[in-house]
């Protein structure tokens, strides 16, 4: 499925293999017009449900940051996977990795010497050559780079957005009110030197982050909005289960987990609600959903408790949002690093460094289930032959094809009408008058766009166009006037069938 998936994404360069004309080198993919439209869709879908109605702040902070920030974080001594080499061909693969496939040993938190150990002992060979293997290695992350033309001023591609939100924080927290819970975020990109890039969108070298950090009082971690979601259920794969091998989850809801200690606090609880929802709407099944509480030898060096949404895709359980409880670890990294008092003055009078539950989403990642979630082969009233996204009709890149029937007798002229009078109403529209309609409507599908609006000779005597539904093919006529409320309501309702 994913190998499909990809070769659509491909086709329609919906994604296109980065620096294509030279080497191909692995990690890296850019996103073409529909791939970048549907990106935007994601992050604006996010932007609605965790920033705007949760009143917490967006901001945007840079990419390179001294190491004396990376040092402080921790992620200079503690960011890194094992690292073990071939003697003969000189390629380097991730040593966890390689016992998980090639063993099916898992070794999570395992240090590089016990797994030289077990690697030996379970007789790996390079997967590439059949080589023999060296001892495992540690192999930091992060990109570094030098700032400036001077030797010595060592900088670090950034290899998550938050720690621009804790080096922030004071001034934001100053300057919007001063009161805790204040929820901080930024979307933006990090970079990651991973060892073995994999599957399409799933371990790149640079990719986007929806990152969330919601500042409180630990002396009460709760959410005020907790009671609007603590009977929503989700499906835990416990640290039980995980050790037995087996793959049951139990349900709970956002309640139990908290009442169960299977999260730190109400807060987290209250986002892992959220992001069924959030991940819900984009048309990921409940049943492919699953919060899998980490391990405590995985759990990263900043955090007091992480539990990971996973997504059932083909290439197995994906990760696609790391929630962490990072306590007051970074906030007071960077205070005693920078000699900066980084407490806060709380209404009582007295002062605290604020706790933090930090949900950070992938947005590759998110993509990548996306499309294969929404993928489809044929069916429809045209009994297509094509395969298709069915996206959801508000996160479709774009929302309306505008096709003429024919190029000549004005039909072209009359269609670009159309299609511009809807940008100019906000829609987002493309315009494809080449090949027989009957490609056109597949090219349309094949990017998902849920209505084809088709301009023939009746639009010329009475103003009307036909709306083809993109799930079911079948159409309606419409006025052109009214077009713009009728597709508005459409989108709103998520309608992508004839009603
Ligand atoms: N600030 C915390 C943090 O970065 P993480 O679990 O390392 O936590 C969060 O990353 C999310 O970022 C992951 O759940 C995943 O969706 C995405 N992500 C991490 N590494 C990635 C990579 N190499 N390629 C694509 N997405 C990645």
């Amino acid at each position: 499925m994913m190998q499909k998936v990809m070769e659509i994404a491909l086709k329609r360069s919906i994604l296109i293999p980065s620096n294509e004309l030279y080497s191909p080198v692995g990690g890296f993919y850019d996103y073409g017009p529909v791939g970048k439209a549907l990106k935007r869709k994601i992050e604006d879908c996010w932007r609605d449900l965790f920033l705007r109605r949760e009143g917490n702040f967006e901001i945007e902070t840079v990419y390179i940051l001294p190491e004396a920030v990376l040092k402080a974080s921790g992620h200079l001594s503690c960011f890194g996977d094992p690292v073990v080499g071939c003697s003969k061909c000189g390629k380097k693969f991730r040593a966890d990795h390689l016992l998980e496939e090639k063993a099916n040993f898992t070794c999570g938190g395992m240090k590089p010497e016990q797994l030289t150990k077990e690697m030996k002992e379970k007789k790996i060979v390079c997967p590439e050559c059949g080589g023999p293997l060296g001892d495992v290695g540690w192999f930091n992350l992060m990109f570094k780079t030098n700032i400036g033309p001077m030797e010595g001023t060592t900088g670090y591609i950034r290899p998550e957005t938050a720690q621009g939100i804790f080096l922030d924080f004071q001034r934001v927290f100053r300057s919007h009110g001063s009161k805790l819970p204040m929820g901080i975020a930024q979307i933006g990109k990090s970079f990651r030197n991973e060892i073995s890039p994999r599957q399409g969108l799933v371990r790149l070298r640079e990719f986007s982050q929806m990152e969330l950090e919601y500042f409180f009082n630990p002396s009460s971690p709760t959410h005020p909005r907790f009671k609007g979601v603590e009977d929503e259920k989700f499906r835990v794969y416990t640290r039980e289960e995980q050790k037995k091998g087996s793959e049951k989850c139990i349900e709970l809801t956002a309640k139990e987990a908290v009442e169960r200690k299977l999260v730190p606090n109400e807060i987290m609880a209250y986002f892992m609600a959220r992001e069924m929802q959030f991940y819900m709407k984009l048309r990921i099944p409940y049943d492919a959903l699953r919060f899998r509480h980490m391990l405590p030898e995985e759990t990263p060096h900043y955090s007091g408790g992480n539990v990971d949404l996973e997504v059932k895709t083909s290439v197995g359980w994906v990760e696609v949002i790391g929630n962490a409880y990072r306590t007051d670890y970074d906030l007071k990294s960077h205070s005693q690093s920078s000699g900066k008092d980084l407490s806060v003055l709380l209404e009582d009078g007295s002062r605290v460094i604020p706790h933090v539950v930090e949900p950070s989403f992938g947005v590759d990642r998110t993509i990548m289930c996306m499309l294969e979630y929404c993928y489809r082969e044929g069916g429809g009233a045209e009994r297509r032959d094509w395969e298709w996204f069915d996206f959801p009709a508000f996160i479709s890149p774009f929302e309306v094809a505008v096709l003429p029937l024919m190029k000549k007798d004005g039909l072209s002229e009359r269609a670009s009408e159309v299609a511009n009078s809807l940008r100019e109403k906000g829609f987002d529209v493309i315009y494809d008058e080449t090949g027989s309609i009957g490609k056109r409507y597949a090219r349309a599908d094949e990017i998902g766009v849920p209505y084809c609006l088709t301009v023939d000779y009746d639009t010329l005597k009475d103003g009307t166009v036909t709306i083809r539904f993109r799930n079911d093919g079948k159409q309606s006529r419409e006025d052109s006037k009214t077009l713009p409320e009728k597709l508005h309501s459409l989108l709103e309702g998520n309608v992508v069938c004839l009603p």
